[in-house]
């Protein structure tokens, strides 16, 4: 894994997305993409990916985790998006420029196998990281111009060499060239199993209907909006991980990938 910093923000990043080398030709890295709802396992298998070819990793959810949880902060998600008191175009255009504000760094930390991200350089912890800014960002996700200040900062991350970009339009949107393009569901069932595991783990206490009833808010906001909806690239391979161990997936995912073009 780089261990680069990658310091992004959409107002300072390259615009036309050329690369080149030092002789002036165009240098173009592998791109790798996993998209797919959460809970079905990309983040271990991008990072797994990342780790062994040493690739970047670019975590498209947080990115619009941050984006949710600032809004939030803000109070632009108080009153719910189908409220028709809600003026959307001026919602959209406040969304848009908070997302322009955000100066957002990514750094790979080897100790915790996590990305440490700084916003406009302050440590984001793990507080972007629940169920309920899940639900912020899926909320922010829909306005078109969120996506479009987002979209030219991941594609630069891809500048600086090869990465494994995790999210729900990397394939069929902000990397529709990838070399290799993988799409991992699971059932709503097995992810909300999971996710129950993993707060039990650390000692919480999760209640299974409620979050199997948020995650299937949250994929049908994310599969039925209108721009980048979820949904598999036409050349993407669907992996169902509802009865796959991670070391499976990451075999499958492997031998995809091997079989388009990318060495391990
Ligand atoms: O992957 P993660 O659960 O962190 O993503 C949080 C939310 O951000 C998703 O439910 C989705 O609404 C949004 N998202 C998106 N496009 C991406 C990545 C995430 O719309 N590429």
């Amino acid at each position: 894994m780089s261990n680069n910093q990658s310091i992004l923000t959409p107002d300072t990043v390259n615009p036309t997305n050329n690369t080149t080398n030092e002789n002036n030709q165009a240098v173009r890295y592998p791109v790798i993409t996993i998209d797919g709802p959460s809970g079905a396992g990309k983040g271990t298998i991008c990072w797994k990916l990342a780790e062994s070819l040493g690739y970047q990793l670019l975590d498209s959810g947080a990115l619009y985790r941050i984006v949710g949880l600032k809004a939030q902060q803000a109070g632009l998600l108080d009153e719910p998006l189908d409220d028709e008191e809600v003026n959307k175009n001026e919602l959209e255009d406040k969304l848009e420029a908070l997302t322009k504000s955000l100066k957002i760094s990514f750094i790979a930390n080897p100790e915790t196998t996590q990305i440490d991200i700084l916003v406009n350089g302050a440590l984001i912890g793990s507080d972007i990281r629940n169920e309920t800014v899940g639900g912020y960002a899926s909320k922010v996700a829909v306005f078109p111009k969120v996506r479009s200040a987002l979209l030219q900062l991941q594609r630069d991350m891809a500048n600086d060499s090869g990465i494994v970009a995790d999210g729900r339009d990397m394939g069929t949107v902000v990397f529709a060239n990838a070399d290799a393009k993988i799409y991992l569901t699971a059932s709503a069932e097995a992810r909300a199993k999971r996710r129950v595991a993993q707060l039990e783990q650390v000692g919480q206490t999760a209640n299974y209907q409620q979050i199997l009833v948020e995650i299937k808010a949250r994929d049908e906001r994310d599969e039925n909006r209108s721009t980048a909806p979820s949904r598999p690239a036409e050349d993407a391979l669907v992996l169902d991980s509802s009865v796959m161990d991670i070391e499976s997936v990451y075999q499958a995912v492997k031998k995809h990938c091997m079989d388009c073009g990318i060495s391990f």
